[in-house]
């Protein structure tokens, strides 16, 4: 199979900062117990913005980076729990928004915070056999919408926003080689559906989360760099889902990755979800810090339960 790369990333956050600050004059909380427990001291909520807003704008700048024009692409997958109608997915939303070819498949994917990292897995699949080789993968979360604000526990924890990646296939590259898991379990972490009744908001078992959270990401870890026959000191740049910044300082102080090697903005923008991994990656390029040849390990996990990690490299 032929492997894919990232051309160009982007970003959009709302306009909105929520500071811990602010929320300890909703509900019994500090900001001395966010920012300690979690690293977090601000998150985007959307209020003028729409799912469909955010993931156009990150598309767009996505797209502007990468030099790459909307008829070039030939699939484009949106990683989320929270686009705005089941019916038309967020994906052909952007399709219609971007004027993306018709002749492609446009659709959402539900993988929670692994969201993005399941995308990049399929969207690699799907350019090999497609005969277009540029790939639209957005991920993009307004969790703010379905927060529970009488559980100090979760609403101080999730943000809006979007982060969306063009990438490219191409003969001869090697695969970003995923390693991808599920383990079905509707009670560590809840998103509403369709469901009625009381629990139409987001429930978690933080603890134990967080428990599964600290061992998974090095079980991802290893696979990934047993699959590719590298060791940590080949990697270039970390990138991990930012639910919580104990869990980034576990694994980096585990596998003794220096501070210049991994990046945490969970501090500005909270969970993210599907964002997360995205956003990170778009504010790195941006930075300088990642670009052209390098090779990043990319790691997530979330509700489902679901975990991945891959090898991503820029074009
Ligand atoms: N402010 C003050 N006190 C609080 C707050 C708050 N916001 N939230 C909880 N507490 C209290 C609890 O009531 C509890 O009090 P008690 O001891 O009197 O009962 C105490 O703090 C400790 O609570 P814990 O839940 O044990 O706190 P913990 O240290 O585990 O932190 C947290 C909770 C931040 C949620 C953590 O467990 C976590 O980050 N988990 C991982 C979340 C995650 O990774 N999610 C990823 C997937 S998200 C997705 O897929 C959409």
């Amino acid at each position: 199979m032929n492997g894919i790369k990232l051309k160009g990333m982007g970003r959009c956050v709302p306009e909105k900062i929520v500071t811990n600050q602010s929320l300890a004059e909703i509900v019994d909380t500090s900001d001395e117990w966010i920012t300690s427990r979690t690293g977090i001291q601000r998150r985007r909520h959307c209020t003028a913005e729409t799912h469909t807003s955010l993931c156009a704008d990150a598309a767009r700048a996505a797209l502007a980076r990468s030099g790459v024009t909307p008829d070039q692409i030939g699939a484009c997958i949106v990683a989320t729990v929270t686009s705005n109608t089941l019916v038309p997915s967020a994906a052909c939303l952007l399709q219609r928004e971007l004027g993306l070819p018709t002749d492609i498949p446009c659709f959402d994917l539900n993988a929670a915070c692994t969201g993005f990292l399941f995308a990049l897995h399929t969207m690699e699949c799907l350019l090999n056999a497609s005969p277009r080789k540029f790939g639209l993968v957005v991920g993009c979360e307004v969790l703010s919408r379905l927060i529970n604000w009488e559980d100090r526990s979760t609403c101080i924890l999730f943000g809006d926003g979007a982060g969306a990646a063009v990438v490219e296939c191409r003969a001869g590259w090697p695969s970003i080689g995923a390693v991808l898991g599920t383990r079905g379990d509707d009670e560590l972490l809840r998103v509403p559906g369709v469901e009625t009744g009381p629990r139409n908001f987001i429930s978690m078992e933080g603890t134990k989360v967080f428990k599964f959270a600290v061992e998974i990401v090095p079980w991802c870890m290893d696979w990934v760099l047993q699959k590719a026959g590298i060791t940590v000191d080949d990697v270039d740049f970390f990138v991990f889902h930012q639910a919580n910044a104990r869990i980034i300082d576990l694994v980096v102080r585990k596998y003794r990755i220096p501070p210049e090697k991994y990046y945490k903005n969970i501090a500005e923008y909270g969970n993210t979800s599907a964002a997360s991994i995205p956003l990170v990656l778009s504010e790195l390029q941006d930075l300088g810090r990642i670009g052209p040849g390098s090779r990043i390990l990319a790691v997530g996990f979330g509700g489902g339960l679901t975990w991945g990690g891959a090898l991503v490299e820029f074009a």
